[in-house]
């Protein structure tokens, strides 16, 4: 399973890549509004820290638009994938930047019809939302394992990028399933290491050591 962080934290994205374990990152206009610095520069500085693919959202809703923005902020980088959300105007993007050998995020997906219009457009990731489903009081996992299901059943190379990752179960979950690529949130992916057992088991074996040999 790839792991991503689901940030535009540069400061987040260098202390998680220097575990070794970040395979990329995802962002969104609202992740990128709260870093007060000019897109571009922003991605740029990103694509620096984090070689894998980095996730960098549209804002346009026409089909026009979207493709125009997409070739634009393809140029920023060679890891730049092209977020672009699930509309009828954002598939017919996504096969023209498709077309054109630009790696698209399809986003904002939520049902598993939306998960395959997407695949057969030739969408490079898939990002369902499982927290904002959870949300509404409905099993946001299912979706994921719907998608597994149906991808697998066609062979669709579309990757399922968990998206909307609130706690580390939502992890263990995806993983169980299958899914290709979790993305979280920083204090997400401190939690996966986290475990009070560890410290305490680690504190006691320094302890009994020091008793010992540190004398
Ligand atoms: O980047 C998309 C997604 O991960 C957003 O998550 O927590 O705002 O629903 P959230």
């Amino acid at each position: 399973m790839k792991f991503c962080l689901d940030t535009a934290s540069v400061s987040e994205i260098r202390e998680a890549a220097a575990l070794g374990l970040l395979d990329g990152v995802t962002t969104n206009p609202s992740l990128v509004a709260k870093e007060k610095k000019d897109f571009r520069k922003l991605l740029a500085e990103i694509c620096e820290v984090c070689d894998g693919p980095v996730s960098a959202e549209v804002v346009d809703t026409t089909c026009d638009g979207m493709v125009k923005e997409g070739r634009d902020l393809a140029k920023v980088a060679e890891n730049i994938v092209v977020k672009i959300p699930l509309i009828k105007e954002g598939i017919k993007a996504c096969k023209i930047l498709r077309s054109e050998g630009i790696k698209t995020n399809v986003t904002l997906c939520f049902s598993p019809n939306q998960a395959l219009l997407a695949a057969k457009a030739g969408a490079s990731y898939i990002s369902p939302f499982i927290g904002r489903l959870d949300d509404v009081s409905t099993e946001g996992m299912q979706l994921i394992r719907d998608i597994r299901t149906i991808y697998d059943n066609y062979s669709f190379p579309t990757e399922i990028l968990v998206a909307s990752i609130r706690h580390p179960m939502h992890v263990v979950e995806a993983a169980k399933i299958g899914a290709d690529v979790a993305t979280m949130p920083f204090k997400v992916f401190d939690q996966m290491l986290a475990h009070p057992l560890t410290d305490i088991g680690l504190k006691k074996f320094l302890d009994d050591w020091k008793a010992t040999q540190g004398k």
